[in-house]
């Protein structure tokens, strides 16, 4: 049985994992009304919140701590006053219980929980709030085929929520917003399999100065950025000869990126897949899937080498080495 411990952005989360099975996933979400996330006060938002987050993700599980045989920790990447505390509070814990700490990499936890779907060998098109990759495993890494060369979808996205005064995440306010909207023509970038969003949200920016109504910007911002996201992804499936698109990172939970993805794959004769909305958002079940599949691989730190786990701000998806494939 292995916890799962998420802490690297806006939420705490823990799940629990028994042979590839999630018990439990509970999370707590931090958000604001109007600004954007501040991480000192998302990082005391997970101390507060973290003992409670802890027993109700046992007891929806329906287990007890000494049934607990690893903790899985985010250690990286994120930012770095939240990964702090989440780290503090993942030792504190697994010196109480005596047990092993798992360190897991966000990103790929994000992509590992992919499996779930039940896709063998697919590209991975990973939108989420910091990262915009498009993926794909080869000996024995996850390759970045394309990615974003400046800010990631999300963020792009919270961005111009946040400009608008719709507060934080915006990516669900943008989607309803998009329902009522109608098409206005957007600058749209990508190279290769490579995209950028900065200059879109100068544009969309201006555009509402000039007054053109949030609903056209944000069906429009829509429309243009995931048809960006979706080109990067068939280039790296027309690319790789690979047959399976998963979607993960908390922008898939958006319905007409999901809709755009699939139609794309129905085209191309590919199968789409994405898993349920709380295994996208940043949750812990995901840490606790990849730190059971790492804890069985022999991957894990116990005894006096916890005291030397350290947290990583800044590791890329592709500097992991995948030991456990
Ligand atoms: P990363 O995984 O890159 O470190 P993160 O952990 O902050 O980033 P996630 O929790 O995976 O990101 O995703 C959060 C993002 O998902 C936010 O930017 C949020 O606005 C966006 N999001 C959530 N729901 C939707 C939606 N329905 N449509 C678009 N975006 C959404
Ligand atoms: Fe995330």
């Amino acid at each position: 049985m292995i916890v799962g411990i998420e802490s690297t952005a806006h939420t705490f989360g823990v799940g629990v994992v028994s042979d590839g099975k999630i018990l439990s996933n509970v999370r707590d979400g931090y958000t604001t009304e109007s600004g954007g996330i501040i991480p000192m006060d998302a990082a005391r938002h997970h101390v507060e919140v973290g003992e409670r987050v802890w027993e109700e993700s046992l007891e929806v599980a329906g287990v007890s701590e000494s049934d607990v045989d690893g903790i899985a920790i985010s250690q990286a990447p994120g930012l770095a006053p939240c990964l702090i505390e989440g780290m503090k509070f993942a030792k504190k814990k697994a010196k109480e219980l005596g047990v092993c700490l798992i360190p897991v990499n966000h990103c790929v936890a994000h992509l590992e929980i992919g499996r779930i779907t039940g896709a063998k060998d697919p590209v991975l098109l990973y939108a989420s709030g910091a990262n915009t990759q498009v993926i794909a495993y080869a000996a024995g890494r996850y390759r970045v085929f394309g990615e974003t060369l400046d800010i990631g979808i999300g963020n792009f996205i919270d961005n111009f929520a946040r400009y608008l005064g719709l507060g934080f995440p915006g990516g669900p306010k943008i989607m309803e917003l998009a329902l009522e909207g109608e098409y206005v023509e957007l600058p749209y970038s990508i190279k290769g399999m490579d995209v950028a969003f900065s200059g879109l949200l100068t544009n969309l920016k201006q555009k509402k100065e000039k007054g053109l109504r949030v609903e056209d910007l944000s069906f429009s911002l829509q429309e243009t950025a995931f048809a960006m996201l979706v080109e990067a992804a068939e280039r790296a499936l027309a690319h790789t000869g690979k047959k399976e698109l998963v979607l993960g990172g908390g922008v898939g939970c958006n319905t007409r990126l999901q809709e755009m993805c699939r139609l794309m794959c129905e085209e191309r004769g590919c199968k789409f897949f994405v898993p349920a909305n709380e295994f996208l958002i940043d949750n812990g079940g995901m840490i606790a899937y990849l730190g059971e599949i790492m804890f069985d691989a022999g991957i894990f730190v116990e005894g006096d080498e916890i005291d030397e786990l350290d947290i990583d701000s800044k590791q890329r998806t592709d500097m992991v080495e995948v030991e456990w494939k």
